[in-house]
């Protein structure tokens, strides 16, 4: 513990909790209280937790579980508690756990003894379990924006550079070139599919467990179907066993996320790169990095290192649930109050990555001849040679890989680049070679001769950007 009181420690505190405390004489050690509480954390859930409250209520009513005047006064209260949270004038109790008893012993102050009343029916397991997943709902349509937004400064992006060539590696070799536009466009295609992802949990998690109370149900007459329609739940889920112990939907959210958080620290490793004085490539303005206090000339890409380690944060985030979950017997055990430290971090993680690299995108000023230039290295129209070989000679390709590596041989060690190999080079590892081998040689050739579908060739690009554009900015 922290804040360590000599006096205090590991004394019963006298007062046991007013919500639970019947068969308790005495409160709470110290030290249980400091292992037992997640205000300091699941307060995050407040607003789902009273929506929840709410619905539950007015279910109560209309069921005939509670009277008209005990939902007037509980509805009204928890109105009141919404006010106070929201203006911070709410004041946490740790002798109250968390949110839900917080809430509750608040109602209590407010209303009196019909507080008590809110509770019939219902359980923390439960509230808890739909508190969590009305916060994961909110928060998978936050990042869809936020995602569609990164979506479309990338495709901006391509389609002001739709012919820019640049070189395109594999095992970050030369391999061939390519467009920056066509580049820009594959992390569109990543981010459609983390939205698919996104969007698939989504469903799957919008089933209403609120009912399920502790874990077996409840012999009071409620309407689940009830309470679902009011929070937007597709449905009732369909065991209460289930209902109160299944934390899957998070971590698919969060298995989602580091996927996502996969691609976008491949994104960030390449804008690392590109503004290197080495390869430059790209520049981020000065608003985007960060200076050295020792080395002048410094501009780090700071933003950019830190969502590629957000990666391994959310990673670890989501191994920690899936740790926590691993083995648990059924139905909810404590265990589980462990998921909302990881599921907030990942969620803020994520969404912080996603708007830091929109940034990015939108601010990064690529440099043409760079670009071009580095294409050109590592003899990366080599194929478009071997290619020519099998066209117009009628070569087969293996055959024309073998002659056009002999070819790449001799400009290495003339220490040239194809293009100024004359015919004569040429033609001594291949007689049959032509004039015509040169309208391929080029950088330029070679992309714009890229044009089957999905290929680098600007006019592809054009294509696929209104493509892009229909499927995922409508
Ligand atoms: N704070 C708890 C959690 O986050 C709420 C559920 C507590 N349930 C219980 N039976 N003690 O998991």
């Amino acid at each position: 513990m922290n804040d360590k009181n000599e006096s205090q420690e590991n004394k019963p505190n006298n007062e046991s909790n007013t919500m639970w405390g019947g068969r308790f004489k005495s409160g709470p050690d110290k030290i249980m209280e400091a292992i037992n509480i997640s205000i300091g954390f699941d307060q995050r859930l407040f607003l789902q937790d009273i929506e929840g409250s709410k619905a539950h209520c007015n279910m109560l009513e209309k069921q005939g579980i509670i009277t008209k005047e005990a939902h007037k006064e509980i509805i009204s209260g928890l109105e009141t508690i919404a006010e106070e949270m929201a203006v911070g004038r709410f004041k946490f109790k740790n002798v109250l756990e968390d949110i839900h008893l917080n809430i509750e012993g608040r109602l209590r102050e407010l209303i009196g003894e019909n507080a008590g009343r809110l509770h019939t029916a219902r359980s923390r397991n439960d509230q808890v379990a739909t508190d969590l997943r009305l916060w994961v709902r909110d928060q998978s349509d936050a990042l869809d924006k936020e995602i569609q937004n990164l979506q479309s400064a990338l495709i901006n992006q391509a389609n002001k550079h739709v012919d820019w060539i640049m070189p395109g590696f594999t095992h970050l070799q030369s391999a061939q070139p390519v467009t920056l536009g066509h580049h820009m466009l594959a992390y569109v295609e990543m981010l459609g599919r983390d939205r698919g992802r996104f969007s698939d949990a989504r469903k799957r998690l919008n089933e209403n467990p609120l009912g399920a109370a502790a874990l077996a149900g409840t012999s009071f007459p409620i309407d689940r179907h009830a309470t679902s329609e009011a929070l937007g739940f597709d449905r009732p889920t369909a065991n209460s066993l289930d209902s109160v112990s299944a934390r899957d939907f998070v971590l698919e959210f969060m298995a989602a996320a580091a996927i996502c958080a996969t691609h976008l620290s491949r994104l960030a490793e390449e804008i690392i790169l590109w503004s290197s004085a080495q390869f430059k490539f790209a520049s981020l303005s000065d608003s985007l990095t960060t200076g050295s206090s020792i080395m002048p000339q410094k501009r780090n890409p700071d933003a950019a290192e830190l969502v590629r380690a957000k990666a391994g944060r959310i990673f670890g985030d989501l191994v920690t649930l899936l740790t926590v979950m691993k083995g648990l017997p059924l139905a909810y055990s404590k265990d589980m109050q462990e998921d909302k430290e990881p599921t907030f971090d990942a969620a803020d993680a994520i969404s912080l990555s996603i708007c830091a690299m929109t940034a990015m995108i939108n601010d990064l000023e690529f440099n043409r001849s760079c670009m071009k230039s580095a294409a050109g290295l590592g003899f990366s129209t080599a194929t478009d040679l071997a290619d020519w070989l099998v066209r117009v000679l009628s070569i087969p390709f293996r055959e024309a890989h073998h002659v056009t590596g002999e070819i790449v041989r001799l400009a290495e060690a003339r220490g040239s680049g194809l293009e100024a190999l004359t015919l004569e080079d040429m033609k001594r590892i291949e007689p049959r070679i032509t004039d015509d081998v040169f309208n391929v040689l080029s950088v330029e050739k070679s992309v714009t001769s890229r044009t089957s579908f999905g290929g680098t060739a600007p006019e592809n690009v054009k294509l696929q950007i209104a493509h892009a554009r229909e499927r995922f900015l409508r």
